[in-house]
């Protein structure tokens, strides 16, 4: 894939204050999923199931972090983040989802942001990455209303052992993946396939972070609070109108009956008319949106790659289906499916498109009013391995991060109000539904011994965050990203 490095000379630099992290989540790193009192969650119930996941892999071990988190720590210290956006599991805190906080579970985190403190890095905490208590998904999930209204009082009790420390707090990581592929496409926890129940789901989370975001705001009005969602570059495969209609119903629930109601308080009206007949977005009541709408102090952006979407009947366009596919059952056209471009993919096959990245943080300068944006996700699965000389090099992942940190300084010099940067991820870990299989980490992770090696990317993105600025690969006497010391 080192052809993307051609696009990306030029030593380039970023403003002094801009952010760097490293991001991670709770389930796919803690393991030790029945200490400290914690509960069952929705992955825990999916990943047991036989079928679900790649090799019936789980997040019983994951990478033992909470265990370990104190190494884990120091060896983020050592690469230099300035930034660290990690989850709460939700059974750790409230084992069935409702009533009071677990002690055990608040002291592990606690512990966790005084350590981050001790080291200078500033916690970033993501209130819900998808372990929804089990008990909860019980009582009917996402789609039943009052889910939302647990989620606020959770919020509360995470802020109240928090808060004194943590000033970041993101309310949802990617409600799309909760609600759409988590109860419609039946990829992730719980498995349902529902798009009815999917469509509730969406409209539920939404009120669940605007509720938690007053609560929590209400409590301490200093705090930044903002949700983070998966945002998509969308393209027709051609100017055929079947094309450009299946981009605009994929554009829609992918990125706009999100973004909407979060920046504009209201849903785009073209996709309540693509969902009627599966009972649109279900009961929203008078108010709903205005709470849903409640004021960001930042929007978290994860990118990884675009979509290309055609509504042909028999594809013209080429054999390959690309993870839009997904999308099919619930965009309200069978025809609707993604292309591939002959891109290099990623070994997600997403292919790898920073110029989407920069599309995404523009679209959002230029069609909704102004917030201040952070990439809480990015990054790139490859079959890493260790070397002989006990190194793992990953050339490929150095280059997708070079081209779509470039993607983002574009983005800055183009007015983007865009304020900082986290790598998906700081360790190999649980890739949901494809298990061990996926390796995203800057950090490889044996996971028989738990050994922790940094990667040449790791060296990379440490090298960058240290000197704030991307070095100009086209110089003879530069170091290409690849071979820089890890
Ligand atoms: C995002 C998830 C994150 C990780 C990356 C690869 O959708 O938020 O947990 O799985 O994809």
């Amino acid at each position: 894939m080192s052809e993307l490095l051609e696009d990306s000379p030029g030593t380039v630099s970023f403003p002094t204050s801009f952010l760097w992290g490293g991001a991670t989540a709770s389930y796919q790193i803690e393991g030790a999923v029945t200490e400290g009192g914690r509960g069952r969650s929705i992955w825990d119930t999916f990943s047991h199931t036989p079928g679900r996941t790649v090799d019936g892999d789980t997040g019983d071990q994951a990478i033992d972090h909470y265990h370990r988190y104190r190494d884990d720590v120091a060896l983020m210290s050592s690469l230099g983040l300035n930034a660290y956006r990690f989850s709460i599991a939700w059974p750790r805190i409230q084992p069935d989802g409702s009533g009071p906080a677990m002690q055990a579970g608040l002291d592990f985190y606690s512990r966790l942001v005084d350590e981050l403190l001790a080291y200078e890095i500033e916690p970033w905490v993501t209130l819900y990455h998808w372990d929804l208590p089990q008990a909860l998904e019980d009582a009917g999930g996402w789609p039943n209303r009052e889910t939302a209204y647990r989620f606020a009082d959770y919020a509360v009790l995470v802020h109240r052992a928090l808060g004194d420390r943590v000033k970041n707090w993101t309310t949802l990581n990617e409600p799309f993946c909760s609600s759409l592929i988590g109860y419609a496409a039946g990829g992730h926890a719980p498995g349902r396939t529902e798009p009815a129940a999917a469509l509730r789901a969406t409209h539920h989370l939404l009120l669940g972070h605007g509720l938690a975001a007053q609560a929590i705001r209400a409590a301490d009005p200093t705090l930044d609070i903002g949700i983070t969602l998966n945002l998509y570059a969308v393209d027709p495969a051609s100017d055929d109108p079947a094309d450009i209609d299946a981009a605009r119903r994929v554009d829609g629930l992918q990125n706009r009956i999100f973004l909407d109601p979060v920046l504009l308080g209201h849903y785009p009206h073209d996709v309540l008319e693509d969902i009627e007949h599966l009972g649109g977005l279900g009961e929203v009541r008078d108010g709903d949106l205005a709470v849903i709408n409640t004021p960001l102090d930042f929007l978290g952006v994860n990118y990884y790659t675009r979509h290309v979407i055609t509504g042909a009947e028999t594809s013209a366009v080429g054999p390959e289906a690309s993870v839009a596919d997904e999308a099919s059952p619930w965009v309200g056209s069978e025809h609707v499916r993604g292309v591939f471009r002959g891109l290099p993919r990623t070994e997600m096959d997403w292919e790898v498109d920073p110029d989407g990245l920069h599309e995404v943080l523009t679209r959002l300068r230029d069609e909704y009013p102004p917030v201040p944006l952070l990439i809480t996700e990015n990054g790139a699965a490859f079959p890493d391995q260790v070397s002989e000389d006990g190194e793992v090099h990953d050339p490929d992942r150095v280059a997708y991060l070079d081209a779509h940190l470039r993607a983002c300084h574009r983005a800055i010099e183009d007015g983007v109000p865009l304020r900082g940067y986290f790598v998906w991820s700081v360790f190999d870990n649980f890739e949901w539904a494809c298990g061990y299989a996926r390796r995203f980490g800057i950090v490889h992770v044996d996971y028989d011994t738990q050994q922790r090696t940094p990667k040449d990317s790791a060296g990379f993105y440490s090298r960058v965050l240290r000197t704030g600025a991307l070095p100009d690969v086209s110089q003879p006497d530069m170091p290409k990203p690849d071979s820089m010391p890890g």
